[in-house]
């Protein structure tokens, strides 16, 4: 039998081997000459297609620019100075063929990021994407890897809640399409309104209660009404909650800790990926990174920022004003004046974070022991707090902003056993952006979600 083998295994072998493989792909390029034919398959393994050399009476007129191939042939050591092996085929099938007049993507055209979008169902054999898409998978392993080696449990928030953990109002409603029961005083499925969640920290601060780390990677849905380069209405959020912690400086370790330890993952296992961004995608882009793992991370807090941005303020469109919230010009113009490496800004204005926020007590410029981590290009990538674990604190908050009916758990979990204890969300289509240095969210989503568009 012949065994096969993808093109990362075919390309890692040095020497070649002496049976027969059978590869199966799709044609990157076809160039045949009088006497040889030329191929370049691609399976997704890897960046690098593999040459494939044929007799050129193995050339069929199916055998075009983007049809799927399966080729028998023997690995032999190659001249090319780039490879190490070649494919000296003995038979190549075809197994579908493609029209390359109407197929959008051309030979050897670099297309850019607005034109590939339009595809979303054949983007995945553009070198750009497919290459995003093997490091959006490492560093899926990665994240995971990170908690799991720090004693951390993974815990499935659920996707459909009854809450609104940030307050925002940012919801999408959850209604089953066939449910009329005659019961229509009811308000349909779960007799309670019900929601696709914005972030699963409240059921996450649940679980702390009884395990002392936990984490979270799942979807994250907000219905906001941003057309911008770094919103999605759907997006992964990694988050995490840790207990018997009253320091802001704890859960910023984690944070930093998390960024240098999957970056650095991401480094080691994805070098052509990452090479291939850095070249063609956001020139410079490996060195940033390599600077960003070198130093600690810097600190400010809000008010500190404030005083920056009000050194600056004639180039603003929103005035920065202490109480007002960062906007992303803001952020941007922070991490430049810190360098252009990731800056903490902790202790935001109290009345401008969710309930849960844990009250500074200072004043009179009051504040929560709140964190966000800018990084350079994108603005906020983290965004973290202490947890108002005091049952009064808490309830007194809950009364003024109306919620003690809907948080009754909540406040219940601060009755049994309450502990001091923090956390974090990422946005991990943010986090992608930031290490490859592409602008636009929607090219580091396999399916992005976003106003007035919900192709596939
Ligand atoms: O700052 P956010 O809203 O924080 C929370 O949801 C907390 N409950 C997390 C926690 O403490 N467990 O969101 C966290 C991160 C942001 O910093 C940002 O990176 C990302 O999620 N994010 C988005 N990413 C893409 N599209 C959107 N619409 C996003 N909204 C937030
Ligand atoms: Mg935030």
């Amino acid at each position: 039998a012949v065994s096969k083998l993808s093109v990362r295994e075919a390309l890692a072998s040095v020497e070649g081997s002496p049976n027969s493989i059978k590869l199966q792909g799709w044609v990157r390029s076809v160039r045949s000459q009088k006497d040889i034919l030329f191929l370049h398959v691609n399976d997704g393994s890897s960046l690098e297609s593999l040459q494939v050399v044929a007799e050129p009476n193995l050339k069929t007129s199916a055998l075009t620019f983007g049809s799927s191939v399966e080729v028998i042939g023997k690995l032999v050591k190659s001249l090319h100075k780039k490879q190490n092996v070649e494919l000296n085929a003995s038979d190549i099938k075809v197994i579908g063929g493609c029209d390359s007049y109407d197929f959008p993507f051309k030979l050897k055209e670099r297309h850019p990021p607005e034109y590939v979008r339009q595809y979303p169902h054949l983007r995945c054999r553009t070198n750009t994407f497919s290459s995003l898409l093997r490091v959006r998978s490492k560093a899926t392993a990665a994240i995971q890897d990170f908690f799991q080696s720090n004693g951390y449990i993974h815990i499935h928030t659920p996707i459909i809640t009854s809450n609104d953990c940030e307050g925002a109002g940012e919801l999408f409603q959850v209604q089953a399409t066939n449910w009329d029961h005659g019961q229509s005083d009811k308000s349909g499925f779960f007799n309670v309104p019900a929601y696709l969640t914005v972030s699963g920290q409240l059921h996450l601060e649940v679980m702390s209660g009884g395990f002392t780390r936990v984490y979270s990677f799942g979807p994250t849905f907000r219905a906001e009404n941003s057309q911008s380069r770094r919103h999605l209405a759907e997006f992964y959020m990694v988050e995490a909650e840790i207990s018997f912690t009253d320091s802001l400086d704890d859960i910023m370790q984690v944070i930093e800790n998390l960024f240098k330890s999957t970056t650095t993952a991401l480094l080691s296992q994805c070098p052509e990926e990452i090479n291939f961004f850095s070249k063609y995608v956001s020139v410079g882009q490996k060195d940033r990174l390599e600077q960003f793992l070198k130093k600690k991370f810097v600190t400010m807090t809000y008010t500190e920022a404030i005083e920056v941005l009000k050194d600056a303020r004639e180039i603003f469109h929103y005035k920065p004003e202490w109480g007002c919230d960062l906007q992303t010009e803001h952020e941007r113009y922070l991490v430049k004046h810190c360098g252009n490496v990731p800056l903490f800004v902790i202790n935001y204005p109290y009345d401008l974070k969710p309930f849960y926020a844990r009250d500074n007590e200072d004043g009179p410029q009051h504040t929560a022991a709140a964190v966000d981590l800018l990084v350079p290009g994108i603005g906020e990538l983290f965004g973290g707090s202490l947890r108002e674990e005091r049952f009064d604190v808490l309830l007194s908050r809950l009364e003024r902003l109306g919620l003690t009916d809907t948080y009754q758990w909540y406040l219940d979990i601060r009755k049994f056993g309450s502990v001091p204890h923090g956390g974090f969300g990422m946005g991990f289509e943010r986090y992608l952006q930031c290490i490859l240095g592409i602008d636009n969210i929607k090219d580091v989503s396999p399916f992005p979600r976003f106003p007035y568009s919900c192709l596939l």
